[in-house]
């Protein structure tokens, strides 16, 4: 089917381009399982933005490049930091139930910020947000939501019926999840706003649905990625052995929690960083990290029960009820939390437009490298960057609208040469086996023969796993395992080129921080 614009991704990046672009132009949007399968619909904290009169775009500017280590793109950083009020404005109109004090919009505080300037809707940021996106866009005439389409890859000139060999991207190739069927989706131009990759580690907060398959199908498609070792970690993930991706907000640090070491009771944060526990999240990761594995701990503690209960319960309902259900009372005793996966800093490169390396192709959110974060991001700028990005390539499309052609012909899907499968344990063996590799060798500190040890398994895995591609018919999860791997190997190579430890990149063998920073751009 032929369509305006297609954008893989129903998260608050392809739903911001979706309503923007819906105003003059036809638009599909493809997702991957349901429509709330996204990051974005987890997010807890909120959405960072200058909105007290006592703060300034220059200080959320310098919050963002300090936690970023100096690997940010300044000009990148203004543009979406200056655009972040009118993004809380459109949110407002759009229905978003943001907490209020008085007349205002509250703010609550996160690591890294020198300001109070999150805004939010208790703890459950994300979820509200994602509710008022998905409410206008069903609404809107001109917009189609497609779930239960997992992408394979994008439609380039390799694929035209007349074949031109040329980069200029005309849609996608999507398994539709309830036939088994792959449908061919074409448009003038494409967006990429799938997410980030953090189920490439066994134990990360984001879905399961996180597998960086839009970084992946850019970069076998021809786009350059970058900074794809710049693996964020949260200090604050929930232990327990059956709820095991369960985020504690850094807001509760903001609100005034403590981190206390079970064994000692001591609260170390202060032995790390003069900022403490509101430290960027890689200080508070590596601490939390260092606590564990030096007194062989299986978590450390998060401690907010001085506050009282009241407001412990009135600022984060969510998570207070989540641990009630599971026999922790956060109002009177601590919390034990690990580090885990959380944020894909790294991605497929795009400009300010949102404008990849192929003609007709646009990237936003999480799958993109954009020059926001550096080498580490900030808390709260990432919903930031999916409605400002998003906006900016619809804009971008739109004003351009003449210069987009009509799709040509394209082949469809060659089934031809597969069969079912006969051993779908392959597939979960890898999932598994790449997961655990990638927590062991490529976590939170590095070294280079752990590294390479990654990348010797990466390299063993891709042959088996192109040679199954190539035999059985696609399966979401042969789909994901391939992107996984596809990731995992992007990351390994990354992390072997930078000869230094910046921001969430830390190297043992290479401990020091180089004077100029450089993005770790790797070409096709
Ligand atoms: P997502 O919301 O992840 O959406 C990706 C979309 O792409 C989904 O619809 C998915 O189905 C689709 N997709 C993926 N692959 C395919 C495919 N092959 N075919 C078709 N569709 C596909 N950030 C903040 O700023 N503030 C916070 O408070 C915050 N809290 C967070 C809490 C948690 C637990 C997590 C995990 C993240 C949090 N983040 C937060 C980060 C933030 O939520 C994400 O970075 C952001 O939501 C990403 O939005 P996105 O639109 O780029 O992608
Ligand atoms: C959190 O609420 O701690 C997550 C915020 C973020 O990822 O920006």
């Amino acid at each position: 089917m032929s369509h305006d614009v297609i954008i893989v991704g129903s998260g608050a990046a392809g739903l911001t381009a979706a309503l923007a672009l819906a105003e003059r132009v036809k638009v599909l949007v493809l997702a991957k399982g349901e429509l709330t399968g996204g990051s974005t619909a987890w997010a807890q904290g909120g959405i960072a933005a200058v909105l007290d009169a006592g703060d300034t775009f220059e200080n959320h500017i310098r919050d963002t490049m300090v936690a970023g280590a100096g690997l940010n793109r300044r000009e990148t950083v203004e543009f979406v930091i200056e655009q972040a009020p009118h993004a809380i404005d459109r949110l407002v109109e759009l229905g978003v139930p943001f907490n209020t004090e008085g007349k205002d919009l509250h703010l609550t505080r996160e690591g890294g910020h020198s300001h109070r300037r999150i805004v939010h809707v208790d703890d459950a940021t994300g979820r509200a947000v994602l509710d008022a996106l998905l409410r206008a866009a069903e609404a809107h005439p001109n917009i189609t939501l497609l779930p239960h389409r997992a992408c394979i890859d994008l439609i380039t000139g390799r694929h035209e019926e007349r074949y031109s060999g040329s980069g200029r991207v005309w849609g996608v190739y999507a398994l539709n999840e309830q036939t088994g069927k792959v449908e061919v989706h074409t448009a003038r131009a494409t967006i990429l706003a799938s997410g980030g990759a953090g189920r490439v580690y066994q134990f990360s907060t984001a879905p399961r649905g996180a597998t960086g398959d839009g970084i992946a199908m850019a970069w076998r498609a021809g786009c350059r990625v970058a900074n794809m070792e710049m693996m964020q970690f949260h200090p604050t993930c929930l232990y327990n052995l059956d709820v095991k991706n369960f985020l504690i907000t850094e807001a509760v640090r903001g609100e005034g929690g403590h981190l206390l070491n079970p064994k000692t009771g001591h609260r170390y944060m202060p032995d790390y960083d003069e900022r403490a526990e509101l430290a960027p999240r890689d200080i508070v990761a590596r601490a939390n990290d260092s606590e564990i594995k030096r007194d062989g701990l299986d978590y450390v503690h998060l401690d907010i029960s001085h506050q009282p209960a009241d407001f412990v319960k009135h600022h984060f309902p969510t998570i207070y009820e989540k641990l009630l259900g599971l026999g922790i009372d956060m109002t009177k005793e601590p919390i034990p939390v690990v580090p885990a996966q959380h944020y894909t800093c790294g991605g497929i490169v795009i400009d300010l437009h949102g404008r990849t390396d192929l003609p007709g192709l646009y990237a936003a959110g999480e799958c993109t490298e954009s020059g926001l974060h550096g080498a580490n991001r900030l808390a709260s700028n990432s919903l930031l960057e999916c409605f400002v990005f998003g906006e900016a390539a619809a804009a971008d499309i739109l004003a351009r609208w003449e210069e987009f052609d009509a799709p040509p012909p394209v082949r469809a899907w060659d089934e031809s040469r597969v069969t079912d499968s006969d051993e779908e344990v392959v597939i979960q063996q890898n999932w598994t086996e790449i997961r655990r590799f990638m927590w062991n060798y490529v976590g939170i500190v590095r070294t280079t023969k752990r590294l390479e040890r990654a990348a010797h398994r990466i390299k063993l895995l891709m042959e088996e796993v192109n040679d199954y591609y190539g035999h059985f018919r696609v399966s979401t999860d042969l789909i994901e395992l391939r992107n996984l791997l596809q990731c995992a190997e992007l990351i390994v190579r990354s992390a072997l080129e930078r000869k230094e430890s910046r921001g969430l990149h830390f190297t043992l063998d290479y401990p020091e921080m180089l004077p100029h920073a450089r993005d770790t751009v790797l070409v096709p």
